[in-house]
């Protein structure tokens, strides 16, 4: 055999792997979105019924994204199509999957806790469906994740354990990359650990409508925070605002409203130079409205109404507000 054929041979030998470890992986990404299409019970507009077929690769699926070479799923969006189902755990096999958006739908059940495999995962919305019970604690190991979108479901968790306690170290969270944290109108309880305001990329925190209680960290913003939204109103929150809450020079809308705080209101409020809007209405909070706020040059909206301030309008002249997310 001369040298020629047999580096041909091998060329050929390389392909055939490459093409039997190839078939699987793809075979693989396809058993995974048909396990997700027998886990919908209810399809309004027979998007996955007569989308979803055999006659086309499953890369021209509704909803379905591919990596161009590989032939890989790396997003999967179903957004806002009136879908019922749980998701099965065979979702965790997208191993490609960069992104996961299933938000304003009915989806039901647990989060499947096999999306911990997927370490590629930067993006999940999964907010606006009927998701119970807790988040997994594995996806605490989702280290590229920047969005965690789970708001308006009806998950439960004491904030202070599983997800967050222990999963997270002080300074180095495996979540260093998360930069929206979206979990408001579920059934959260406990005390907001401090290791929330230690996640250095986090821009968004939204915990709104929860069950929190006890009261914010007093070194809360002591390491420099990149937060420009933070909402944790209509929960049980008490106790003083601690003043290092205005370290967070980044912060655009900060709403503490609906909750129980007492105290003042601290004068370096003032120091919230890019602070668009203040919603602090509906606690128990006293004395003066400092004069410092006076110098926030980009507030457009404030809210302190029913409150026992004094010093400037004990009630706000803005109307309802929308927050994000
Ligand atoms: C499925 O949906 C995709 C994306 O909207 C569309 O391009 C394709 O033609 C549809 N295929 C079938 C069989 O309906
Ligand atoms: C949710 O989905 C419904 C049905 O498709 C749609 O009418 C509604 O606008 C969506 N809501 C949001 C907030 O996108
Ligand atoms: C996909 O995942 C399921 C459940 O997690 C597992 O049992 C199964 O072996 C996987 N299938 C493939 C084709 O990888
Ligand atoms: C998910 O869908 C929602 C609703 O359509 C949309 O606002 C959002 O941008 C999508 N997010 C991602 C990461 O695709
Ligand atoms: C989430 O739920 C709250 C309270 O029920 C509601 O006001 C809000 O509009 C919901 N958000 C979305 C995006 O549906
Ligand atoms: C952080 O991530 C690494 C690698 O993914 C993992 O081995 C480790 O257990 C994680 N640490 C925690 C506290 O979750
Ligand atoms: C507010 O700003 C002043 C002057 O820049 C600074 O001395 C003070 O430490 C700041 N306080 C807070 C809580 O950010
Ligand atoms: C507000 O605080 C005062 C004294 O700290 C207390 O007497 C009062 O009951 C509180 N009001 C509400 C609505 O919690």
């Amino acid at each position: 055999m001369s040298m020629c054929r047999v580096v041909f041979a091998f060329v050929l030998l390389i392909r055939c792997l490459i093409i039997s470890l190839a078939i699987p992986s793809n075979f693989a990404d396809e058993s995974a979105l048909l396990a997700f299409k027998t886990h919908i019970t209810f399809d309004p507009h027979d998007i996955l019924a007569k989308n979803w077929s055999a006659a086309t690769s499953f890369c021209n699926w509704f909803g379905v994204t591919c990596s161009a070479h590989h032939q890989r799923v790396t997003a999967l969006n179903l957004a806002n199509l009136e879908l019922e189902g749980n998701i099965p755990p065979q979702v965790g096999n997208l191993s490609f999957l960069i992104s996961i958006n299933l938000s304003n739908n009915s989806f039901h059940g647990h989060l499947p806790h096999e999306l911990a495999h997927l370490r590629r995962l930067k993006n999940i919305n999964f907010g606006c469906n009927n998701f119970n019970g807790e988040i997994p604690s594995g996806y605490s190991m989702l280290s590229k994740l920047q969005d965690l979108l789970l708001n308006n479901n009806s998950l439960m968790l004491m904030i202070e354990s599983n997800f967050f306690e222990g999963s997270i170290p002080e300074e180095t969270g495996n979540l260093s990359n998360l930069q929206i944290l979206s979990m408001g109108y579920n059934e959260f309880s406990g005390a907001i650990t401090p290791v929330i305001f230690n996640l250095f990329s986090l821009q968004l925190i939204n915990l709104q409508g929860n069950l929190l209680s006890g009261s914010l960290q007093v070194d809360m913003c002591s390491h420099p925070s990149k937060l420009e939204v933070l909402n944790l109103g209509s929960n049980r929150l008490q106790g003083h605002i601690p003043s290092n809450l205005y370290k967070c020079k980044e912060l655009r809308v900060l709403s503490l409203e609906r909750n129980k705080f007492t105290g003042n209101i601290a004068k370096e409020v003032g120091n919230l130079s890019k602070i668009m809007e203040i919603f602090l209405g509906g606690n128990n909070l006293t004395g003066e409205i400092p004069l410092e706020m006076a110098q926030l040059v980009s507030l457009e909206r404030l809210g302190l109404e029913a409150n026992s301030l004094h010093g400037i309008h004990n009630a706000s002249p803005f109307p309802p507000h929308p927050i994000p997310l």
